[in-house]
């Protein structure tokens, strides 16, 4: 199975979990900013964080040149400081684009000002760890 793993951040978390799961999964963590090729990847984990309740645009500029013969799955993995927010948007774009989205997404506790300060932490990190090798060994 080729499997990829991609990421957006503006303050670094998302950069952290990715790099957490990349050496898990023995992957390349790889920054949306670098505008990373895939091609024929069976499954895509994207990590990113919310703004503003929205994704970063820069994130969906760079999913908006995907198809589906480049990707096939995706994995979302979501940074926000609620815990409650979603990469939504993310996820109806690449629907729009007969790209398959994973039902379950992750959701790590970021922080923004002192909403879960000290997040993502250790703990919740391992967490994300942990839901991505559950597709990876699928
Ligand atoms: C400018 C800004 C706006 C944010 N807006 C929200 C928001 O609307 N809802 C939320 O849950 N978290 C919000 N956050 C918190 C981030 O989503 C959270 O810290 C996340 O981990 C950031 O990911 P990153 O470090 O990869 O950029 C915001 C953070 C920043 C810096």
């Amino acid at each position: 199975m080729n499997t990829a793993l991609i990421y957006a951040t503006k303050t670094g978390h998302s950069k952290k979990i990715a790099n957490a799961i990349a050496k898990e999964l023995n992957v390349l963590a790889e920054d949306i900013k670098s505008e990373p090729k895939l091609d024929n990847v069976d499954l895509l984990f994207l990590i990113g964080g919310i703004y503003g309740s929205q994704s970063a645009p820069e994130l969906l500029s760079y999913l908006e040149k995907l198809n589906n013969n480049m990707v096939k799955k995706v994995i979302l993995l979501t940074s926000s400081a609620s815990k409650v927010a979603k990469q939504s948007a993310v996820r109806t774009l690449l629907k729009e684009k007969g790209i398959e989205v994973e039902e379950d997404e992750f959701v790590c506790q970021g922080s923004f000002l002192f909403m879960g300060f000290r997040h993502p932490n250790k703990d919740d990190i391992q967490n994300a760890v942990t839901f991505a090798k559950r597709f990876s060994l699928s």
